[in-house]
């Protein structure tokens, strides 16, 4: 059995990566006839939800306890979730992944100790191909104010967040570990977006 490709899709909040994924998944599944799993982190794995309340700003840790929490997490959805449907030969799409611990716990902690943090689960499984939706910041948090009631804990640092991902792409780029990134302009129609995504991945791998 061919395994499956892993894809990630990175971005702010309120970059449109996850109408791009669903998007994917979509066009993948119903035109295609592809097997494809949708997944997201923060998971549904026990440590998952104790981030997702920290973001939520219901419980508050300290920067390395967040960054940990975040890759216990990873562990437990690479071995429980993403792995086995990779070894069943389906897609795994994937709304964010260890960039986004880089890019997030980046604003407080160097890259070197978040590295350490990731380590098993990055020699485990990197993704095949990540798409990074780039969508200007004052764009993003115009859009989060539309669909959110209270502030997340990094609505406002979009700016810094951005820059951290380029930060991560280039230091985790060195050490080897990014393979086929592309980088979409978030400001065109999701249609646009959407071929870009389409045309990218039947180019690398499917
Ligand atoms: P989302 O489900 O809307 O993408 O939100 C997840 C939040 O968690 C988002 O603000 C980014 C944050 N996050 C981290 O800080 N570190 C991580 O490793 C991951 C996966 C997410």
């Amino acid at each position: 059995m061919k395994k499956g490709l892993f894809i990630v899709f990175e971005g702010l909040d309120g970059s449109g990566k996850t109408t791009q994924m669903n998007a994917l998944y979509n066009y993948l599944t119903k035109e295609k006839d592809i097997k494809c799993r949708k997944e997201r982190e923060p998971s549904e794995s026990l440590p998952g939800a104790l981030a997702r309340s920290a973001i939520k700003k219901q419980l508050r840790f300290e920067p390395q306890t967040m960054a940990l929490l975040f890759a216990a997490d990873r562990y437990e959805h690479i071995i429980h979730d993403i792995q086995p449907y990779l070894n069943s030969g389906a897609h795994v799409l994937c709304d964010r992944y260890v960039f986004s611990n880089f890019a997030y716990q980046g604003l407080e902690l160097d890259f070197e100790t978040i590295y350490g943090v990731n380590k098993t689960a990055m020699e485990m499984l990197m993704p095949d191909i990540t798409v990074f939706i780039d969508t200007e910041p004052a764009e993003t948090l115009e859009r989060i104010g539309k669909s959110r009631v209270g502030n997340e804990l990094f609505d406002k640092k979009g700016a810094a967040v951005r820059e951290s991902f380029y930060k991560a792409f280039d230091f985790l780029g060195e050490k080897g570990l990014v393979k086929n990134l592309l980088i979409v302009k978030g400001n065109q129609t999701a249609e646009a977006i959407t071929s870009e995504i389409i045309e990218y991945i039947e180019r690398n791998g499917l």
